[in-house]
């Protein structure tokens, strides 16, 4: 997909927010701190449209970008935060459970797990629930740029074995630094929204 026009459109806190037109949406679900912002800023080619940070935790909206006429990007709050009370926990739970089982647009989930580390239960558990609403997924592995080359291939059977994932499944390395794995990724974004 060429990008011609990217923007912000909402942060949102609920439903009655989300946008109308019934535009795709690809949403982006993961740890905090796995490279939610990021990848979705190297997607179309921005610096910082969608905000980055190096604290973990600060997303907690959903926050919808508009990506020319062709779809929304909806960038989830992360999990797995330690610092946040149950509270919040089981808020952030209802929240996203009521998004991804209800939100018609929703077309497909990119689950970012961290290349460099065996996915956590956390992750584990998402994978599951996501596959048990028979969400269309790609699992994407991020930060490959801080994994030497000659260990890309032992990590990637980390994550797919730990997750339990089906040989054929969709995958994705990427690396918001170099760029890597972008295009694959457009490929199967496109045809998730039928581009
Ligand atoms: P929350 O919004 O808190 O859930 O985090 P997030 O998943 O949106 O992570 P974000 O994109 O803000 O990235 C977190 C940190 O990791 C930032 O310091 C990024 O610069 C860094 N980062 C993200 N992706 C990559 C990558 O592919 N390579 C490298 N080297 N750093 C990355
Ligand atoms: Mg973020």
């Amino acid at each position: 997909m060429k990008v011609n026009r990217s923007e912000f459109i909402i942060s949102a806190v609920g439903p009655s927010q989300y946008p109308q037109d019934a535009l795709p949406e690809v949403a982006l679900a993961g740890r905090s701190n796995v490279g939610k912002s990021s990848l979705i800023n190297k997607m179309i080619n921005r610096r910082n449209l969608a905000r980055t940070s190096s604290q973990p935790g600060k997303t907690q909206t959903l926050n919808y970008y508009r990506i020319n006429d062709d779809l929304y990007f909806v960038d989830l709050p992360g999990y797995g935060y330690a610092k946040v009370s149950q509270e919040q926990r089981r808020k952030w739970g209802q929240f996203i459970e009521e998004y991804l089982t209800g939100r018609e647009p929703l077309k497909l989930l990119l689950l970012l797990i961290d290349a460099r580390h065996e996915p956590t239960k956390d992750d584990v558990l998402m994978y599951e629930w996501v596959r048990h609403f028979e969400l269309p997924l790609v699992v994407v592995a991020t930060k490959a740029d801080k994994l030497p080359k000659s260990q890309w291939q032992k990590n990637v059977k980390i994550v797919k074995e730990t997750l339990g994932m089906p040989k054929d499944a969709p995958f994705v390395l990427f690396s918001s630094e170099t760029g890597m794995g972008k295009e694959e990724l457009w490929s199967l974004i496109e045809s998730a929204i039928g581009y």
